[in-house]
């Protein structure tokens, strides 16, 4: 039978935010590691295809408290926006943790300490900053609800995907998070839209550079960091292209819709009007496309 260990909780009070030890920071609607239905992996029913995926998401997650040591410098002043960063990092913390337990058994050979201390040695991000690097704070929320959309897409998409039980339980509880988070970092935006009034052209334009380093080094080093076993170095496209390979395969038109409609959302256009259908439909077949052309590489 396989649980939720001691030593495995005790890794994730050790993973958990600095600013968040000690603190029960957990947020309404969260759930616990020892909740999930460990004893229902079934190895049998792994899809191999989808493991690469697992552990590479396991890495990225785990930046949570690097990225709340970031926010926490951005917003300051502010101790109610800090103290939910506090617990939305506590949240993707957990996420990675619960994603490399699972790699762990669907792959024994995988370790996930190891891979874990590989993709940190090779990346990091900036938090020795005084303001957000996205310009202001309403443009900071705006990215960071970019980030929610695609992890709530790709993890409703995994949990559709996959047959494994213990995966399918996993992936619909973290979807159900980032859905939250998204839902957290869209009422901070509107608080400070208020005062900073960025006008809907520079929203959009951060959303969507926001999109585009969807294909920078983070996905790409995690994908390498605990994949990669060729012996090669680092190489960023081809990191990025096996990770797209495997990615975009999942993603049902639904998926798309239900993104485009949140990105609207968040840039203040109409969420389900008739440029989010046309975008979407535009989406769908570029994914579609570049799905295709990965698979024949
Ligand atoms: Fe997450
Ligand atoms: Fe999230």
């Amino acid at each position: 039978m396989v649980a939720w260990t001691v030593s495995a909780a005790r890794r994730f009070r050790s993973e958990a935010p600095a600013s968040d030890k000690g603190a029960s920071r957990v947020m309404p609607g969260h759930w616990s590691p020892e909740e999930l239905p460990w004893e229902a992996f079934d190895s049998e029913r792994v899809d191999q295809g989808l493991i690469p995926l697992v552990k590479a998401a396991s890495m990225v997650e785990s930046n949570g408290r690097d990225y709340a040591a970031y926010l926490n410098r951005v917003f300051a002043d502010d101790a109610q926006v800090c103290d939910m960063m506090n617990g939305w990092a506590h949240e993707e913390v957990q996420h990675g943790v619960v994603l490399g337990r699972w790699a762990m058994l669907a792959d024994p050979d995988f370790d996930y300490d190891a891979a874990l201390a590989r993709f940190r040695a090779g990346y990091a991000i900036r938090t020795d900053v005084d303001a957000s690097i996205r310009g202001s704070r309403t443009g900071e929320m705006i990215a960071r609800c970019m980030v929610e959309v695609g992890t709530s897409s790709f993890y409703s998409a995994l949990a559709d995907r996959t047959d494994e039980p213990l995966l399918k339980a996993i992936c619909r509880r973290i979807a159900a998070d980032e859905l939250r988070h998204y839902a957290l970092f869209y009422r901070t935006m509107k608080r400070y839209l208020a005062t900073e009034r960025l006008n809907r052209f520079q929203r959009i334009r951060i959303a969507f550079l926001r999109v585009l380093e969807t294909e920078d080094d983070e996905l790409a080093y995690a994908w390498f960091a605990a994949n990669d076993g060729s012996g090669h170095g680092y190489d960023r496209k081809r990191s990025n292209r096996a990770y797209m390979r495997e990615s975009y395969p999942l993603y049902r038109p639904h998926h798309t819709r239900r993104s485009m409609t949140m990105i609207f959302k968040a840039v203040g256009l109409k969420p389900t009007g008739y440029l989010s259908r046309v975008l979407s439909m535009l989406a769908i077949a570029l994914m579609g496309f570049r799905a295709r052309r990965l698979a024949r590489a």
